[in-house]
């Protein structure tokens, strides 16, 4: 590679049916303060985890393209749903570097000590292959409890991240961990990344709660330093974001979820320009 290769600043791009993404986001703001990011919430389209998986693929790869063609050098599908349905088709139809997202049933698998893990998901994940094959190929030997959180995503999308609706829905899933033991969760879906408080609260010592938004944002880092890019150091730039059901509501999420105290990154939201 030349030298050119090696400096040049390269913006990422970032996919999810909506705000799940912005966690990953903010890890990578975190480590990396001075990449420019591009992030797509296809709002339109929320949210994935009721959708068919080749509804999803259809959408990732039309939102992956057009990242692409946007010039961006690497892509992160910030939805695990979006990354069931359609990791394996984008790294077959696209050049650029894909980062995925897999819920953490590894990790899980290797701290806990009851032996009892469970995975938290949306419907289309829940039952999706690549669970499948992550559970027989790393937890194989533990007890995996997989709940599917019906409309927990839709309240994170409606900016509501604590609260009766929030606890109801989270308090169905704890009477099941408690009842088989789990002591390791592990969140399958992006948008759940802003409900740790609340599940923690409710789960008490003793229960780790295990997200990836940490580790994607150093697969991000390695993977750019791998194909060449120089990861930029200097001033902190906000994510350039936009949503395919419009700024406004996006925005007002955005406000919704600033307002309870959820850790979303430096955004610029901009109106969406039709694909
Ligand atoms: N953020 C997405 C994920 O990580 C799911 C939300 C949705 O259902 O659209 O799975």
């Amino acid at each position: 590679m030349s030298a050119t290769e090696a400096s040049a600043v390269t913006t990422v791009g970032v996919l999810d049916s909506g705000v799940g993404g912005l966690s990953v986001v903010a890890a990578m703001q975190r480590a990396m303060p001075a990449l420019p990011v591009r992030y797509i919430a296809d709002t339109a389209r929320f949210p994935y985890g009721d959708r068919t998986a080749e509804e999803v693929a259809a959408r990732t790869l039309a939102l992956g393209a057009r990242l692409i063609d946007e010039g961006c050098a690497l892509v992160v599908v910030a939805c695990n749903t979006a990354s069931s349905a359609a990791l394996e088709l984008l790294r077959g139809r696209f050049d650029v570097p894909i980062v995925g997202m897999e819920p953490p049933l590894k990790p899980a698998a290797e701290r806990t000590r009851s032996g009892h893990v469970a995975v938290l998901a949306t419907a289309g994940t829940a039952d999706g292959e690549r669970l499948a094959r992550l559970h027989a190929s790393f937890a194989g030997d533990r007890e995996v409890l997989t709940v599917p959180m019906s409309g927990l995503a839709d309240l994170v999308e409606a900016g509501e991240i604590a609260g009766p609706r929030v606890e109801s829905i989270l308090a169905a899933a704890v009477i099941e961990l408690r009842a088989h033991e789990v002591d390791e969760v592990a969140l399958g879906c992006t948008h759940y990344a802003f409900l740790r408080d609340a599940l923690s609260a409710m789960l008490g010592p003793g229960v780790e709660i295990i997200d990836t938004a940490e580790p994607v944002a150093r697969r991000v880092r390695q993977q750019l330093e791998a194909y060449g890019f120089a990861v930029p150091e200097g001033e902190a730039v906000a994510a350039r974001c936009t949503a395919t059901g419009g700024a406004g509501a996006f925005e007002a999420t955005l406000d919704r979820l600033r307002a309870a105290g959820a850790d979303l990154p430096a955004l610029e939201v901009v109106e969406e320009v039709p694909a």
